[in-house]
Order: structure tokens, then sequence, then C-alpha cells
């Protein structure tokens, strides 16, 4: 029997749908409202709005449950590769060892930019934020790549747009890491996989040929992994927002990097950083910046922590601060930086005001601190969390594309709160 959700307006009875979810989540179906009743929904952030039914992830905030497809995090971080993983949110399922090799292959192909583009690089300033070039650069990309913007692609072009884009976006983060540190770009070799590929063309030099360590490769295809996808989040609504007017994956992609960078997003994993390192610089008290967080009159917060879906420890968090044990020990690196984090979790997990908010570490508490031990730069953190959504903003592009006929440009609605009609007043009639 369908569910239904009963709403009185003006004592006029009206039946809405439920749509009952995989896990039993439930929503109230209000997309013939404004037609039935006249009224629309208010709900600023969309704390409380399904913008689109998803087959792609799923995220139980309060058990701290992240699947991707149906297979549990955990389980892929230990078993699975990000490449593999890139696989899974875009078409769905496991590849086979053939469709595995083939998609690999195309990935290592598209891997070249087009050699006018080095020159978009020498034109920033060497303090450029890689966030910016980042996002200036996967726009560009549609420059060279005309016979791939048209909207409606088939199965064939939408494939090779998403391969070039998997494989480009990490070319471009490690040429603008080269930028900024004044050293020459660096190419991919054949024979590297995705990871150690990065990892060559950031840290090899003519000099020095770079080779990654496997307890480093492992950690940082994890940390990818992790970062792939996490359904409708602030970048995935904007990736989904701006391919919904149609407009080709480079655009919307370069989009969702901008959503990114913001601190209440993605671009926290250099603030948790950069505060921990205000922490250490003034002599470590956490609990002078932990009542800072509590002071509603002070606009600091803690960093890395609370979450809008995850009421309970997020599960990449838990993850996260394992490899860091692990690298650190196995780099033979003591960072204070980690004790100050790992103090300030303690102090939080027992602090009324976090206990009542049910504020935990998230994604970006701890990942920074491993990006460190791997000598990657505070201001390429974010740029790393864009390698690794990448695949799920693809995913979720090519999800709603390939929706039957579903496609709607997204354009919400509003209550309007300002003037009533009003006449034009000439400036000669206007007071001072
Ligand atoms: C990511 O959506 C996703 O899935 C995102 C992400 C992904 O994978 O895509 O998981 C990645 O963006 C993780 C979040 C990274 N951001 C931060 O770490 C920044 C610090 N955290 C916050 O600013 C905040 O917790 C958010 C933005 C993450 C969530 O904000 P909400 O859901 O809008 O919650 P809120 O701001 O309404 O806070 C509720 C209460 C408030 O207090 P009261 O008004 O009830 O008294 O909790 C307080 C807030 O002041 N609060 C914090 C806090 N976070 C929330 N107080 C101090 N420090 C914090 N970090």
């Amino acid at each position: 029997m369908q569910e239904t959700a009963k709403l009185e307006l003006n004592g006029i009875p009206y039946e809405l749908p439920v749509v009952t979810g995989t896990e039993n989540e439930k929503g109230v179906d209000i997309s013939r409202l404004k037609a039935q009743t006249g009224y629309i929904t208010l709900d600023s952030g969309y704390a409380n709005t399904g913008s689109c039914v998803s087959s792609i992830t799923y995220i139980d905030g309060d058990q701290g449950i992240l699947r991707y497809r149906g297979y549990d995090i955990a389980d892929l971080c230990e078993k699975s590769t990000f490449m593999e993983v890139c696989y899974l949110l875009i078409y769905g399922e496991l590849p086979s060892a053939g469709d595995f090799v083939s998609f690999k292959d195309k990935v290592l192909y598209h891997s070249l930019i087009h050699e006018d583009m080095k020159s978009f690089f020498t034109a920033y300033p060497g303090h450029a934020h890689p966030m910016a070039i980042l996002s200036a650069m996967v726009c560009s990309l549609s420059v060279y790549h005309p016979e791939l913007l048209q909207p409606d692609q088939g199965a064939g072009e939408k494939d090779e747009t998403m391969a070039h884009l998997l494989s480009k976006v990490r070319v471009l983060a490690a040429f603008a890491y080269k930028r900024s540190v004044g050293e020459a770009f660096v190419y991919t070799k054949p024979e590297l996989d995705y990871i150690s590929n990065f990892m060559h063309m950031m840290f090899t030099t003519p000099v020095k040929l770079h080779q990654t360590d496997e307890v480093i490769r492992k950690a940082l295809d994890v940390l990818m992994i992790l970062h792939a996808d996490h359904e409708q989040n602030c970048s995935t609504s904007t990736v989904r927002m701006v391919g919904s007017s149609k407009a080709n994956l480079f655009a919307a992609i370069s989009a969702g990097i901008c959503a990114l960078w913001g601190p209440l997003h993605g671009g926290a994993n250099q603030a948790v950083i950069e505060m921990l390192e205000q922490i250490a610089a003034d002599g470590g008290n956490c609990k002078k910046f932990m009542d800072k967080a509590k002071d509603k009159n002070d606009p600091f917060r803690l960093m890395g922590f609370g979450h809008r879906v995850y009421k309970n420890y997020d599960p990449r968090a838990q993850i996260i601060k394992k490899y860091c044990d692990q690298v650190l020990h196995h780099l033979g690196i003591d960072d204070p930086i980690l004790e100050i984090a790992k103090g300030l979790e303690e102090l939080a997990l027992t602090d009324p005001y976090f206990i009542e908010r049910k504020l935990y570490p998230n994604v970006d508490f701890y990942s920074g601190i491993l990006y460190r031990a791997m000598k990657i730069p505070t201001n390429m953190f974010t740029v790393m969390f864009a390698l690794g959504r990448l695949p799920g903003w693809i995913a979720h592009w090519k999800e709603m594309i390939d929706e039957a006929g579903a496609l709607k440009i997204a354009r919400p609605r509003q209550i309007y709160t300002g003037e009533p009609l009003r006449a034009y007043t000439p400036i000669n009639q206007r007071a001072a």
C-alpha cells in the first residue's frame, strides 16, 4: 500500500506520496505541491530536503555508515583500489578483469594535456592558490575538447569525457604544485599506477626520480577512496546543479571544485592544519581553543569537527586516524600536530557542548596530518580532496544525465520578503 503524508492547508486536505529508499529512508514527494496547493516549502541549507533519488552512495549519519554502491567503505579501503572504486562509482559494478584493464588504459591514454596549457600555469603568480588554478584549468580543458561538449552525449562520448577528467585533473593538480615551487612539469609514466603516477609528477625532478614507498602509496590510495563520494554534499550538489543546465562536464566539475574550496566544506582540511599549528604556536593550549569554539561571540569554530549528516563518528575519520599512526610510525615522524589533534578530540568527545550537538571529528580532521607526512604542502590539501571526490562528482553527473527523459534544470523557488510595489523616484526628488 502506497504510504502517503496528509497535509491540510486552508481547511483543504491533501495527500502527498511518500518515497521509501533501500534502507527504509523516507521522503515526502512534494514535486506536485505547488501545482496542487500554490504553496512551496522553505528549507534554508536544504537540511531537510532531498534533491534526487540516487543509487550511488548510502550514508547513515546516526550509525556512522558509508557505502559506495552497497559496498562498505572499510571493506573497499582494505580490499579495493581507488581506480577500481572510480569504476564502481561511475558504472555501478566492480569491473571484470578485462573491463578494468581497458578502463585503466583509457585513463592513462588521456593523461596528456595540450602543450599550450603549460603557458597558462606560468601566467599565474607563484603564490596562486592551487584550487584557483585547478578550477580554471579544468574548465579550460573544454577549449581543447570541443568534440566532447555537445549536451546530449552518447555513451561513448561520456566514457571519453569522464576518462579525460579522471586522468587530466591529476596532471593539472601536479602541474599546479610544480608551478608553485618553480620546478619543471613532470609527465606520467605508463608503467606506474594512478597514485604512484601522481606522486611521481609531484616529486620527481630532473635530478631525482621519486619512487613512492608502498606504505605511503597504500595510505594515499585509501585517502582517495575515502574522499571518492559522499552523496549530495555541497560540491556534488553543485556539479548536479550546473550539469542540470546541460553545461558540459568540464564546466560542472570546475564549479564543484570551487564549491569544495570553502572552509565549511573541503577547504576544512587546510583550515584544520592551520588551526592545529595556531594551537601549537600558542603552547598547545587545547582548552583555550575549545572555549573559543563554544563562545557564540567568537566566529572561531573547531575545524574538522561537526557534520550535517554524521551525528556519530565519521567512519572516514576513524580509518584516516589509524593510517596517521601507521604512516607516521613507518616514516619515524613524531608530529606534535598529531598529538594536539588527539588531545583536542579527547577534550571534545567529553565536552557537554560537543556531546549535545553530536559534534565528532569529520573526514577533514586527520587527513591533513597524513598529507603533511607525505610532504604535500598545506595549500594542496583541498586539491587532494578534489582528486578524491572527482569520481563521485562524475558518477552523480552521469546518474543525473542518464535518467531517461527525467533531466530537469535545477531551479529552486523562494519566498520574497523585499519591498512591495513602489513608484520610481527621480534622483533630484530623493532625500539626500
Ligand atoms: C565536509 O556534506 C558532506 O558530506 C561534506 C563532507 C563530504 O565528504 O563531502 O563530509 C566533507 O565538508 C566535512 C565538513 C568540513 N567542515 C568543517 O570541519 C568545518 C567545521 N564544521 C562546521 O562549520 C559544521 O559542523 C558543518 C559546516 C560541517 C556542518 O554545519 P551544519 O550542519 O549547518 O551545523 P550548524 O552550523 O547548524 O551547527 C549546529 C550547532 C551550532 O550551535 P548552536 O547554534 O546549536 O548553539 O553546532 C555548532 C553550531 O555553532 N557547531 C560547531 C561546530 N560545528 C557545528 N561549534 C563549534 N565548532 C564546530 N566545528
